[in-house]
């Protein structure tokens, strides 16, 4: 099989599997992630087949919706990738970025690092912010039912964790407990890049609704 045939078949299995998928993690982030992924290896050396195969397979199972396990994600992508005569090392490559793309390596227990992950980690994050980032956390909340926004809950800052995990938290607090902290976290020049710009964007955004909010403009 050639690396586009692969890849082409990955993207029907990844399309398939994520039919059902909550909105924010279906098929059109996984789309839009791997044409991020395409832009950002414009200009980067790395492997482009184990960035295209991870972009692809990087949310096939969000542990978060399978009860916290973070090695169901990486064991579909490899047995796919198995099936489908991929090379034992990609496979093996591919597995370590989406484990290490999870949550868990979010709250900085990371272990592995590559070009190919950073690439990856990128693309993923680009599509957290900017207008897409915006319409992404809202659709959570709403998912969550969560609170659009309330001005007695602060931002997780000033919460102890625990208390944190338990208290529903209004969208809102998001861009500071993550979407605004996401620019600074970027590896490669071109998602810096990018990032300043959808960084930018949703600092008029949050202007222009703490001005609604207050009844002006
Ligand atoms: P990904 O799997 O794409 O790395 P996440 O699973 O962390 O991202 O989140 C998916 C989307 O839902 C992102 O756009 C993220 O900002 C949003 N999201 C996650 N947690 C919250 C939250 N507590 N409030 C609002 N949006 C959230
Ligand atoms: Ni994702």
């Amino acid at each position: 099989m050639t690396k586009l045939d692969i890849i082409q078949r990955t993207a029907e299995f990844v399309q398939e599997k994520l039919k059902n998928a909550e909105a924010g993690h279906d098929w059109w982030h996984i789309q839009r992630v791997w044409k991020n992924t395409k832009l950002i290896l414009e200009t980067e050396e790395a492997d482009a087949l184990v960035c295209e195969l991870t972009a692809l397979l990087h949310d096939i199972a969000d542990s978060k919706f399978h009860d916290g396990d973070e090695h169901i994600g990486p064991r579909i992508a490899g047995e796919f990738l198995l099936d489908n005569g991929l090379d034992s090392d990609r496979i093996a490559h591919v597995q370590q970025i989406i484990y290490n793309m999870s949550y868990k390596a979010s709250l900085g227990q990371v272990d592995f690092h590559s070009k190919e992950l950073e690439i990856v980690q990128d693309a993923d994050r680009l599509d957290a912010i900017g207008a897409i980032g915006i319409a992404r956390a809202f659709h959570y909340g709403g998912f969550k039912n969560r609170e659009i926004y309330n001005p007695d809950i602060p931002p997780q800052q000033q919460l102890s964790k625990e208390v944190y995990k338990n208290a529903t938290t209004p969208t809102m607090n998001h861009f500071y407990e993550k979407l605004l902290l996401l620019r600074d976290k970027m590896n490669t020049n071109k998602a810096k890049q990018i990032a300043e710009h959808r960084h930018r964007f949703m600092e008029s955004f949050l202007q222009q609704f703490y001005g609604e909010w207050n009844g002006e403009m």
